[in-house]
Parts: structure tokens; sequence; C-alpha cells
């Protein structure tokens, strides 16, 4: 008991402080995957009735939204309208409403800024921009709170994978045109999220989604990240949105500058050399995307012709995959941070090196779980668990599926809380004997068989990890293990 007590306060040091963009106490939430970035995995009925197939290897079959842009591009924004048109309706705003969900990781891809895309070798659909902001107005008037993430980013983030856009082993993110076209992306993106009124839902940017996890693949990425977090700060600053730390005289240096409009106020904020080379040549791009996204969607009084009026004054929240997601010396994002900013976590087990392959290894290791603590201690907080599913890596009964649930939204509550993956999966006859796909990777089915409580706030079982939490008894060889690792982790960073 008296090492118990030694140990609280250090523990509450680490409790996650709540920002005042994040919704009131835990976020649940739920991943709209699919929708603007399509996986075909997740909808393979559809996604062959578009054109595309479904192989083995991803690289070498249309199994991604590249290779089907690129095999039928004179059809191809028709096919993807009629796929965004279907995919998330307002029908499913009402029934996350009604279960709860008062958050959603939106997953996009570069291309959403058409004017970003090089079209002589790069192929992607047309018109997404549009949906985006209609679902966001449908979310904005259910108080759904929206973090925009950049899911698939130019050049290509991470190799093999359909939720880069493009299922390639030529991995081009990481290099000074790719990373400035993303901070082009940034400002598009923190512009719209302060200036269009269906964006006023936004509450948080995330630079990257699941970038390369050896940081010898990612050259540059920390001075990335810190662009990343100046470009919106640059936006907001040109917007008068105050962030803790803009010096007092770069305000007054603003205030100077005109304001007729927003995008003059750009182009002039570009001239006065108050941001890095990075950032001023990222603001100077976005000006013609900017403009043609005004005259496109009908916005020239917000971005071009009026005095600009910001709805919403508070900074948006910057976003990272936490640090433990890379290894081998990585940049911190915490180093980034200017004003409020929070942190990504992944955790899937049915992948594999999680823990063993059975019920009893699941919640022992899950029912344990020291992440939240551990980025913490690294700088890396508040932490929401932004992808996690229930699928496993053996054959899943129900009673353990309910199990599953309740043990992991307990865990990731200990953070900011928890976004699950997917809010949907095809529901179809198509999936022959892998029905376990929808029945562990949709949120709505897995409502509808009782393994997710109608209130994600509650538990079936809010004792389920009692019988699995490790003995504390031992407290001092625990600690002398986690000083040894803090010593390690100094050394290292
Ligand atoms: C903005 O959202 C509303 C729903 O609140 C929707 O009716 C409207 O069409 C959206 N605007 C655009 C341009 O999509
Ligand atoms: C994407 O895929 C195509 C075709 O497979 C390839 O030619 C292209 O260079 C790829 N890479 C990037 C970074 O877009
Ligand atoms: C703002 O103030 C700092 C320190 O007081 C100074 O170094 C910097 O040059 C000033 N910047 C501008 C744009 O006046
Ligand atoms: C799961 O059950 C199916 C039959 O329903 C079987 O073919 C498969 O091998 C089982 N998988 C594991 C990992 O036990
Ligand atoms: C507890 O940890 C200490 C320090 O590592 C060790 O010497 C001791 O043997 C451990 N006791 C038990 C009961 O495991």
């Amino acid at each position: 008991m008296k090492s118990l007590l030694l140990i609280l306060p250090l523990l509450s040091a680490l409790v996650p402080k709540a920002l005042a963009q994040m919704p009131t106490n835990k976020i649940y939430g739920v991943n709209l995957g699919g929708w603007l970035l399509l996986e075909p995995w997740m909808l393979p009925k559809e996604w062959q009735e578009m054109g595309g197939q479904i192989c083995d290897d991803c690289t070498q079959c249309i199994e991604s939204e590249f290779a089907l842009a690129k095999a039928y591009p004179d059809t191809v924004d028709g096919v993807f309208a009629q796929h965004w048109d279907t995919w998330f309706t307002q029908n499913d705003v009402n029934t996350l409403k009604d279960a709860g969900i008062n958050t959603v990781r939106l997953p996009l891809g570069f291309w959403i800024v058409e004017g970003l895309v090089n079209r002589a070798v790069e192929h992607y659909p047309r018109g997404g921009l549009q949906y985006l902001r209609r679902g966001l107005g449908w979310l904005r008037d259910a108080g759904i709170r929206v973090i925009l993430d950049h899911h698939a980013l130019p050049g290509v983030q991470t190799p093999g994978q359909m939720f880069t856009g493009n299922c390639t082993d030529d991995v081009q993110f990481y290099t000074p045109y790719n990373y400035g076209r993303a901070l082009v992306w940034t400002a598009v993106m923190t512009t719209l999220s302060h200036l269009d009124p269906n964006f006023s839902s936004v509450f948080s940017i995330e630079a990257v989604n699941e970038e390369m996890m050896d940081a010898n693949d990612t050259p540059g990425y920390g001075d990335f990240q810190k662009n990343f977090v100046r470009t919106v700060r640059a936006v907001e600053t040109i917007l008068g949105i105050p962030v803790d730390n803009t010096p007092p005289n770069l305000s007054s240096v603003m205030s100077t500058l005109p304001s007729t409009n927003f995008v003059a106020a750009l182009d002039g904020a570009c001239k006065s050399d108050l941001f890095n080379q990075d950032v001023t040549a990222a603001l100077l791009e976005a000006i013609p995307i900017l403009s043609d996204i005004a005259t496109s969607y009908d916005l020239e009084v917000i971005l071009t012709l009026s005095p600009f009026d910001c709805h919403d004054k508070e900074p948006i929240v910057t976003n990272f995959m936490d640090i433990t997601w890379q290894y081998d010396n990585p940049s911190n994002p915490a180093d980034a941070a200017i004003g409020p900013q929070a942190y990504d976590n992944h955790l899937y087990y049915s992948f594999g090196g999680v823990a063993d392959p059975n019920p009893t290894a699941y919640l022992e290791s899950i029912c344990n779980l020291q992440r939240v603590q551990d980025s913490a201690a690294l700088g890396n907080s508040p932490m929401w668990f932004g992808e996690w599913a229930l699928s496993t890596n053996f054959n899943a009964t129900d009673a353990f599926l309910k199990d599953w649930a309740d043990a992991q939204k307990l865990a990731y509550s200990k953070g900011a809380g928890w976004i699950f993956w997917n809010f949907k999966i095809e529901s179809s006859d198509s999936w022959g004997d892998q029905t376990d796909v929808p029945r562990q990777w949709s949120y709505l089915e897995g409502l509808k068989r009782g393994y997710l409580t109608q209130d994600p706030s509650k538990y079936l079982n809010p004792d389920v990890c009692v019988p699995y939490i490790k003995d504390n008894t031992n407290t001092s060889r625990k600690l002398a293990k986690k000083q040894r690792q803090r010593h390690a982790r100094e050394n290292f960073f």
C-alpha cells in the first residue's frame, strides 16, 4: 500500500490534460474509412463492380485508387462519385449519433486538394471535396467533432498498402518535393477548417497516418513535423487566432496586413519574411489552389472577396502518430508543438507480435497496457487510440468478443479515448468464409451483435480486467525496470 501511494502522484502527473477543443470527457469515435480514401479490402464486392480487382499482393492488380484511375481515366470520376454518394450518408450520421459517437477520424488522400496532383504521372479521381463538404455539414449538424487525417500522402508514405492510395514499393514521400506538397495540403485544410462554415466541426488535423516505422527510412521527417505545425500556426496567425507561443510582435506585424480578404492577407504575409522558407513556399502555393476552390465551390465571398472572419477562434489541435510508432532514433513530435497538440496510437492484435493468439494472452496484454503512461513520459500527451478493432488472429467466440471490446475500451479510455476502425464494412454475401471481417472490423455490426454497448461510455462487464491485472506487489522491481527503460530512452533521444 505504501509503495502504491508513492506511485500515485507520479501517475497523476501523466494523466492526459484535456484540450479545450476536444469533445468533453472522452473521445468515443469511429473512423470514416473506405469513403474518401477507398481501401478495397473493406468493400470487395463494390470495388469489383467499380472495375477493380482483388488479389493477394495489391501491387500486382487494380487494388488501389491510383490503379483504378489509371485503368479507367475517362470514367473514374463518375464511378467514385457514386461511391462517395452512397458509402457514407445522412442515415449513417444519424445512426452514429444515436450510438453516442462524439468524434470521427476522417482519412483523406492528398488528391482531395486537386491542385496538388501532377496529372502527367499521378492518377486519382476528382470531385471528392464536394462530398467532404457535404459530409462535414451533416457531422456539424449532429454535433460530431472531426479529425481530418492525412492518411495517404503525396509520393506514398508506406510501401505495399492500399491505404496510401497507390499500392507500390516505390516510397517517395520523404523528399523535399513531397514534404512541400503535404505542407500545401495542410495550409489549404487549415484555411477551410477555419473559414468554410461546413468545416466548423473540424478540431484537429493529423499530419501523417502511419509513416514508416524505421526512422532510418524517413529522412527529414522531424523537420517536416515542425513545418507542419508552423504551417497550421502561420495560417492561424494570419487569421488572428492567438496561440500560446505566438510572439507578441508577430501579432502586431500581422495587424498591418490587408484584411480585405484572406487570399490577399496570405499573399501579404508571404512578402513579410515572417515565416521560414518552407512554410512561406507552401503558403504561396496554397494561394492559387484556394482561389480555384473558391471559384469551384462558391466560396469566393469567404476566401477571395470579403474581409475574413473565422467561425472558430480556437486553434487546431495538431496531431501526429505518437513517438513509439517509430524506432531507430525517431524524432519526437512533442518537439514540434506550438499550442495544442495531441498524439495518435494504433493497436491491432490480429497482425501478430503483440500477444500470443489466444483469449487469455490478449486480455492479459490489454489489461496491463502501459502505452498511455509510456508515451506521456516522452511528452506525448494527450493521446487517443485512433485505430483499433475487434480483430484477432484466432477464431473468436461471441463471448470473447464482448470481453475484448470492453477490455480495449477500458485500456484506451486511460488516454484521451478511442476511435474504432471502421464505422462499417461492406455487408454482403461476398465475404464467403471470411464473415469475421464485418464481424470484427465494423463498429455498427459489433453494436448490432451486442459486442459493443449502445452507450459507448458503458461496459458489458466493467470488471472484465480484474482477473488479468498483474500482481503489483513487487513495486520496487517494477520501478527499477522503469528507470532502466527511461535511462535507455534518454540516451537514445
Ligand atoms: C453544408 O452542409 C449542409 C448540411 O448541414 C449541406 O446541406 C450543404 O449542402 C453543405 N454544403 C455544401 C456546399 O456541401
Ligand atoms: C504509383 O503507382 C504507379 C503505377 O503502379 C507508379 O507508376 C507510380 O510511380 C507510383 N508511385 C507514386 C509515388 O505515385
Ligand atoms: C520580434 O521580437 C524578437 C525578440 O524580441 C526579435 O528578435 C524579432 O526580430 C522581432 N520580429 C519582428 C518581425 O519584428
Ligand atoms: C477458424 O475456423 C475455420 C473454420 O470455421 C478454420 O478453417 C480455420 O482454420 C480456423 N482458424 C484458426 C486460426 O483456428
Ligand atoms: C522484487 O524485486 C527485487 C528487486 O529487483 C528483487 O530483489 C526481489 O527478489 C523481488 N521479489 C520478489 C518476491 O519477486
